[in-house]
């Protein structure tokens, strides 16, 4: 009879992610797995183990296996119907934070929501600010809701396309990490578990953004900002369609130094 595999056996193996598998399945920190190395994985915990090691090696990313990601100082529910929340969108609270003091009463709002990240992050740090937040996806829209429970923000949820969602509303800061991808765009296959309507946008990938910087100058007060995160190659473009109704358009570069971001202040 063959012995029991121990903590330390796959620890040792070549397994992607075999460290946040493992705490997965047997439900231990990364502390607990180190300092029980010779702990003998049952036959239950194994069971488990094996269907995690398939799946992560069939490409599913680990946030779908977890249901959780951590983004700026905050841990958010994510399932297959939110977009994995990346880093390079924490430069949208960055640039925002910097925009207006977290004292201010300022109306935010953070178009196509996915998990809540943006508005949640930004209404847990600035309680003075008042978020809304939208989405055309009923499913994401309910994980976002769930994170907001989590935390104690308050933030209004609409359904609905773009500033459709919100007829009325006037916002000082509006904000976006809309669907950005080229409908056929060869990264795609890398992202088969996302939902394809968080990812593509048409033939250059700019069809959501054209319409947010269509509709948003009806919907920004006097002063108001308009923010989009977008692909590494879309700036210039972006930059030239928001100089029709917005000054002071500029760009940002994430941590990677590739261009993404984009913001242009009301005429
Ligand atoms: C790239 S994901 C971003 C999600 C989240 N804000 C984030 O940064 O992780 C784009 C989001 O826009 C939503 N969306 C797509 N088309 C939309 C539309 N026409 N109106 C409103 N939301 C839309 C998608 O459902 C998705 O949640």
């Amino acid at each position: 009879m063959s012995r029991a595999k121990t903590i330390q056996d796959f620890l040792r193996s070549d397994i992607i992610d075999i460290e946040e598998l493992l705490s997965l399945a047997l439900d231990f920190s990364k502390s607990s797995l180190y300092a029980n190395p010779n702990h003998k994985i049952s036959a239950t915990e194994l069971a488990r183990l094996d269907i995690l090691i398939q799946k992560r090696q069939s490409g599913e990313p680990f946030a779908y296996l977890s249901g959780s990601k951590g983004f700026y100082h905050l841990d958010f529910k994510v399932t297959t119907d939110t977009l994995i929340p990346r880093p390079e969108t924490e430069l949208l609270i960055d640039i925002s934070l910097d925009l207006f003091d977290s004292s201010e009463s300022i109306k935010v709002l953070d178009l196509g929501t996915g998990s809540g990240i943006i508005a949640i992050t930004l209404a847990d740090k600035c309680s003075n600010w008042k978020v809304s937040a939208t989405d055309q996806s009923e499913g994401a829209l309910e994980v976002a809701k769930s994170n907001a429970q989590n935390t104690a923000t308050e933030i209004e949820f609409s359904h609905g396309n773009w500033l459709d969602a919100v007829p009325n509303q006037i916002f000082d800061l509006i904000i976006s990490n809309p669907p950005y991808v080229k409908d056929n765009d060869p990264h795609l296959a890398d992202l088969k578990f996302e939902p394809i309507s968080a990812l593509i946008s048409g033939v250059d990938g700019l069809d959501d953004i054209r319409t947010i910087i269509e509709q948003a100058p009806k919907q920004l007060n006097s002063g108001g900002y308009l923010l989009l995160e977008h692909g590494y190659n879309q700036q210039k473009e972006i930059m030239r369609l928001m100089r029709e109704s917005f000054i002071d358009v500029r760009g940002f570069q994430d941590n990677n130094s590739i261009d993404r971001a984009t913001i242009g202040r009301i005429k």
